[in-house]
């Protein structure tokens, strides 16, 4: 399974600190937010990982990350999102570098508490369809929101006005092969975007959609306050999936 981590978008909810960057450049405690889900994705035993990034900055992850030298790995590769297309577009971008095999992908503003290694696992075991990890949150209006029906996903609705459970469908997705058709045929939504719910709705239709149910914390950091939350959460709370690696030590002469 080759891993995708979805670094694009123009950040606006977190303006004006994204006028002069990338929102998965910021800060979330001690590392900058890309961090984290790249080392879910090591943790998970992925080693072969894409970074889809757009906009003015995409340079600037190849200055930090490299060749992932930071995460034990010796390769990323990278792709190019030009203009705002969404989350599927961006996922869209990843087809050759998938190469037929499964995908898992994360939002690079998702942070969880726990490995996702379970989940990894759990998908691997059978390969097939899609599955999607749900979260119970105080505000769910602000993302999709699974409606389950007995132990099934019947529906997702995106930022629904009154949300039919408090179950949010987190930015950690699974996808064989099939994704990519699906996004080539998608068609935009409302705000011009290629929706990641309109190609989990697909498989759920298709009766090829599965769900696991997180207990550790979950948070997003795009907006002013759950990048805040993200902050204290990584700083307050045991998330040992999450620990940094010590810093290589300063030369003799460096500033510390
Ligand atoms: C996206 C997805 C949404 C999901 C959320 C998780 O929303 O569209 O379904 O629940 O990520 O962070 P965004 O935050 O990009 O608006």
């Amino acid at each position: 399974m080759k891993g995708v981590v979805l670094a694009g978008g123009m950040g606006s909810r977190l303006r004006p600190m994204t006028l002069v960057t990338n929102k998965h450049l910021l800060p979330v405690y001690d590392r900058p937010m890309i961090y984290y889900p790249l080392q879910q994705l090591v943790h998970a035993g992925i080693r072969e990982i894409m970074v889809v990034t757009g906009g003015s900055y995409a340079g600037d992850f190849l200055r930090l990350l490299g060749n992932g030298k930071a995460f034990g790995l010796d390769h990323i590769n990278y792709a190019y999102q030009e203009g705002h297309g969404g989350i599927a577009e961006a996922l869209g971008l990843a087809e050759h570098f998938a190469d037929s095999e499964p995908v898992v992908v994360i939002l690079g503003d998702n942070i969880f508490q726990d490995s996702l290694a379970p989940a990894v696992s759990a998908y691997r075991a059978h390969r097939r369809g899609a599955m999607v990890l749900l979260k119970a949150v105080p505000d769910p209006h602000r993302f999709g929101v699974a409606e389950l029906e007995g132990h099934r996903v019947r529906r997702i609705a995106e930022k629904p006005e009154a949300p039919s459970s408090s179950l949010a469908v987190t930015g950690c997705y699974f996808y064989d092969d099939q994704v990519f058709a699906m996004i080539r045929a998608l068609e935009k939504s409302e705000r011009n975007e290629l929706e990641i719910t309109d190609v989990n709705n697909l498989y759920i239709e298709m009766g090829d959609m599965s769900h696991r149910v997180l207990s550790g914390w979950w948070t997003d950091a795009g907006t002013v306050a759950s990048l805040y939350r993200a902050t204290r959460l990584v700083a307050e709370t045991d998330a040992p999936v999450l620990r940094r690696t010590r810093p290589a030590p300063a030369k003799s002469g460096e500033a510390s």
